[in-house]
């Protein structure tokens, strides 16, 4: 099946008994069991079968496999956010005394996790531009354990060579693992170019419509059935089940949604990029992107999210964030509205001044998740509210 019929059908079958076409929401924190024998062979695992919704639940369980197809992967296991799955996945893999290179420009929120959080459980960090394969290589430690790299980044939208790091961190013996929530499998399926593991903020496109908070790791069977047994059920960072039902509703429109996300934000870029208040735009379908060819190689589209520097700085882009309509200043991305928002100050400000230069974040850097809205809609906000700079 090709991508846009997997997202509709892909694991999923009318109910059994009712014929239902939509799945069940099984909003239900304990099942009984038939007796208490039952119950023992449950635990011990001797047979197949739901116990506590912590552990497993049909409508979660649905949404795992579910995902794990669109993204070429064997299985995967749903969180209640993109940052529980990305510590889950981390410290399955990395304890006390390890070390992990991770990519210098990822989502703030996991910035802050890895240094703040990764440090007090005795994990080292190495931040390095992963787009460049040489600093990966040089990184390398005899205790690394794990190369993480999220691309497109948020929010400066660089490439980074999936296949590329993948061999490095293969030829080391170590999983590499790419944070997909930018692109979606839609448009990018890291593990078909090389990676081992996939992350997922599914707050974003894939729940789509800004209703809910949901993570997913994607891997190996092997992988998978060590995360779970190691870590995500102790953790317990567990998504609700009606959380889960509305990423699998909103999955069934991925595809057409990434389509026109892409579309939308392609012509924004465009009009951003000859606008005179305007110093640079930052989308990866444009061909002044420093990533263009690699994504055009690794990505079947661009998304919906770009960067800008606004002329005048902070200050001017504050203006502009103050006065558009249409578009919505907030923070989260991949929604069904246009949302706007100042990474230095807001999603990124885990980011020090010095840090974010480093990585690019300007201080007029503008960050714009394009909606779908009709895009004429989106640029004449964007133009009143330039005209008011
Ligand atoms: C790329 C990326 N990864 C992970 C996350 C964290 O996801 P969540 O907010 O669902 O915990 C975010 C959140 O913005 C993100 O943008």
């Amino acid at each position: 099946m090709e991508i846009d019929t997997k997202v509709v059908h892909g694991g999923q079958k009318p109910d059994g008994v009712t014929g239902a076409i939509t799945p069940p929401i099984y909003q239900t924190s304990t099942f009984a069991f038939k007796d208490a024998e039952h119950g023992a062979r449950l635990f011990k695992g001797e047979e197949e079968g739901y116990i506590y919704t912590r552990v497993g639940n049909p409508t979660i369980d649905l949404l795992a496999k579910k995902i794990a197809l669109l993204e070429s992967a064997e299985a995967g296991v749903v969180f209640a956010s993109g940052l529980a799955a990305i510590f889950s996945t981390i410290i399955t893999i990395a304890g006390s005394g390890d070390h992990i290179i991770s990519d210098d420009t990822i989502y703030g929120g996991t910035y802050s996790q890895f240094n703040q959080v990764l440090s007090r459980l005795g994990i080292s960090v190495t931040f390095v531009d992963t787009a460049d394969l040489n600093r990966v290589e040089g990184a390398i430690k005899e205790n690394t354990k794990l190369i993480f790299t999220e691309t497109p980044a948020n929010p400066t939208l660089k490439i980074v060579d999936i296949a590329g790091c993948a061999e490095i961190a293969h030829r080391h013996n170590i999983p590499l693992i790419v944070d997909n929530t930018f692109a979606t499998p839609c448009l990018q399926r890291p593990i078909e170019l090389g990676a081992d593991v996939v992350v997922h903020s599914m707050t974003k496109y894939l729940g789509g419509h800004g209703d809910l908070i949901g993570g997913i790791t994607v891997g190996t069977d092997e992988f998978i059935e060590e995360l779970n047994a190691e870590t995500a059920i102790e953790v317990g960072a567990t998504i609700s089940p009606f959380n889960a039902w509305l990423t699998l509703r909103g999955l069934k429109t991925l595809a057409l949604r990434m389509e026109r996300h892409s579309t939308n934000a392609m012509q924004v870029a465009e009009y951003l990029q000859s606008h005179p208040k305007i110093e640079r735009v930052y989308y990866p379908g444009l061909e002044s992107h420093p990533g263009h060819s690699l994504a055009s190689k690794q990505m079947s589209g661009f998304g919906g999210m770009l960067g800008f520097d606004v002329k005048g700085g902070k200050e001017a882009g504050k203006t502009l964030m103050d006065r558009v309509e249409l578009c919505t200043l907030a923070v989260s991305l991949g929604d069904v509205d246009t949302l706007i928002e100042h990474p230095a100050s807001m999603t990124h400000s885990t980011y020090s001044e010095e840090e974010c230069l480093k990585v690019g974040i300007k201080p007029g850097f503008v960050r714009l998740s394009v909606g779908l809205e009709n895009p004429k809609d989106i640029i004449a906000d964007l133009d009143q509210a330039l005209e008011l700079i």
